[in-house]
């Protein structure tokens, strides 16, 4: 859930990117927790065994929604207005994604950090020059979600037809791209 800088940005202040980098990055993490969070609510009543994966994936979202909210003052970037948006969409996501059982979350989960991840790639490259702190921070924080990608392949018991679906329309959805040039 994370902004692509290389379109629409080229010419613009590196200043204003990163400030829109740090609003999405937080936001997403924001709907993260919230996605987990409606997860581990429905898990705990129908399949209480995905629990404890479910918690530790929505403690390091929390960690980076901290991190990603305190690189914000000394680069003058303010949370998204619409944070409530965040919010909402992703309880629905990830109220509707449990009740479709233990294998769909898993889809979920892989679908959202596979968009967080291409994003953060992109990210990557536009901060090396320009914001290297930032850089390594979104490095580190790269890795877990890259863990959280991983787990999220390795516990679904199979991939067949809703796996080819739901990944890219779930991807879709929590691709912020081009809403994130328009929340201000
Ligand atoms: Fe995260
Ligand atoms: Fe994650």
């Amino acid at each position: 859930m994370m902004l692509n800088p290389s379109r629409k940005s080229g010419n613009r202040d590196p200043a204003i990117t990163i400030r829109r980098i740090l609003k999405v990055n937080h936001a997403g993490e924001f709907g993260a927790i919230r996605i987990y969070g409606a997860q581990i609510a429905v898990a705990q009543r129908l399949f209480a065994d995905i629990v404890p994966s479910l918690k530790e994936m929505r403690d390091d979202e929390i960690d980076h929604c901290r991190l990603f909210r305190e690189a914000m003052p000394p680069r003058y970037a303010k949370p998204c207005r619409v944070m409530s948006l965040w919010s909402f969409g992703g309880c629905v996501l990830g109220f509707l994604t449990a009740l479709g059982g233990r294998n769909m979350v898993w889809i979920c989960t892989e679908a959202v950090e596979r968009t967080v991840h291409r994003h953060l790639e992109d990210q990557l490259t536009f901060l090396a020059s320009r914001d290297p702190d930032l850089h390594a921070l979104i490095a580190s924080i790269q890795e877990q979600e890259l863990a959280h990608l991983r787990e999220a392949e390795h516990n679904q018991k199979r991939q067949g037809p809703s796996h080819a679906v739901l990944l890219p329309v779930i991807g879709g959805l929590t691709d912020p791209h081009d809403l994130a040039f328009d929340v201000g």
